[in-house]
């Protein structure tokens, strides 16, 4: 299907939603009852997104937010909430249908919310051509969109060139287990349904990181559908536009803490837990970001660390039998790679398959917000019939 035949059935098919007030879409999980004492009830029921951005969640008082593919604007009103009324929110969306309901409820979320006049504004625009000048943004939004855009690394390039140098973004989108085959990407209905343009977890992380977004890690997801046997999921991924010029610092090597054995991060450096590794300025920098600094001890001098030291951390797999379930686990940052204490070799974004006594690993707290677990099997794998135990190797 050509590219302008993509967009103008996806704009068909939210701005029939929008005027007919049609229930769409995905899991989310908003406090509606909190929502609904300054946000009104015609933008609330169109909520068309997959996730809640829970990036907002760090967003401070006088930021810049940008919501791409707006909508009815739900998500650009909780954010005028939060940055507050010198704060400036800005969405963009390319069917006119959402964007006049979001504009016409913008005075009243304003007056709800306190503020002498609306601090969000509503622009008509594309996701890959955004209406924002470069180096503007503290925080980029989107709920359920990119995947409706039929070039996404036009999109990610543009979020990078309108993100402040430091900036960030938290984005829910919906990701599919394997390349989405060509029967569904020609399907006009589906890519309105936010699955045709699902790309795969692996794509989605390396086109982000293609446009220079680096610490991408995941905080939430959930399963959404399968069809035909692809697993499509809701993910909603947060990660940063580095500052330019790497800060002053002493930091001279890192230790990776575990609990991951071995992992190598978005700037290819490699890291054996309990080994000092020598880093570039830009990698302290990667490494001071939020969600790697649990990861590593920074230091000065070479520091080395061994199990009987407190802050090394491993789980180890239970000296047990072991089921195969269909359960496999997906890497979803923030390195590209990382192995644990079982010989498992994750790669970011790829389906590995994992028994039950490897479920129960990834389910502990240093491995579980970096996995987005799927079963391929359904609900009926017992897994009895394929049981195996480590002293009769086969196991995983
Ligand atoms: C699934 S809805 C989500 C709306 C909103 N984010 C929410 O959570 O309710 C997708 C929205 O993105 C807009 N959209 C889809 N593709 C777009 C694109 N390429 N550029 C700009 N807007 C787009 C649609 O018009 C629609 O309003």
């Amino acid at each position: 299907m050509p590219i302008d035949e993509i967009t103008q059935k996806v704009s068909d098919r939210y701005a029939r939603a929008a005027s007919t007030g049609e229930q769409m879409c995905c899991p989310t999980s908003y406090d509606m009852a909190d929502l609904q004492s300054f946000i009104p009830e015609e933008v609330l029921k169109i909520s068309y997104g997959c996730g809640t951005p829970a990036g907002l969640k760090t967003v401070s008082h006088g930021e810049t937010v940008l919501d791409i593919g707006s909508g009815g604007g739900i998500d650009c009103f909780e954010a005028s909430r939060l940055v507050g009324p010198t704060g400036h929110v800005i969405g963009i969306d390319m069917t006119d249908t959402m964007l006049a309901i979001a504009r016409k409820n913008a005075p009243s979320v304003a007056v709800n919310l306190g503020y002498a006049s609306s601090n969000v504004e509503f622009r008509k625009g594309m996701a890959d051509a955004i209406p924002v000048i470069d180096g503007a943004v503290d925080l980029i939004i989107s709920n359920c969109v990119i995947n409706l855009a039929p070039d996404k690394r036009k999109v990610f390039r543009e979020m990078f060139r309108v993100a402040k140098p430091g900036g960030r973004f938290t984005i829910s989108d919906i990701v599919a287990d394997q390349a989405v085959p060509q029967y569904l990407v020609h399907d006009a209905e589906k890519w309105g349904d936010c699955l045709s343009g699902a790309l795969t977890l692996t794509d989605y992380i390396a086109g982000m990181v293609g446009a220079g977004f680096l610490g991408i890690h995941l905080l939430k997801s959930s399963p959404w559908q399968v069809i035909d046997g692809i697993h499509f999921v809701s993910v909603t991924l947060t990660g940063y536009k580095l500052p330019t010029g790497a800060p002053v610092s002493a930091v001279r090597y890192a230790t990776l803490r575990g609990p991951f054995s071995r992992v190598v991060d978005e700037l290819g450096t490699t890291y054996l837990r309990g080994i000092p590794q020598p880093i570039t300025p830009d990698t302290v920098c990667l490494l001071s970001q939020v969600p790697l600094v649990p990861h590593f001890i920074l230091s000065s001098g070479p520091l080395w660390l061994d199990r009987a030291d407190d802050r090394w951390t491993a789980v180890y797999p239970a000296d047990a039998p072991c089921l195969w379930q269909g359960y496999f686990a997906m890497l979803a940052g923030p390195f590209v790679e990382a192995a644990d204490d079982d010989n498992h070799v994750y790669r970011r974004g790829e389906p590995l398959e994992i028994c039950s006594k490897t479920l129960k690993v990834l389910e502990a707290d240093g491995y579980a917000p970096h996995f987005v677990i799927i079963n391929r099997a359904g609900q009926s794998a017992s897994g009895d019939a394929v049981t195996c135990s480590p002293d009769e190797g086969g196991c995983c």
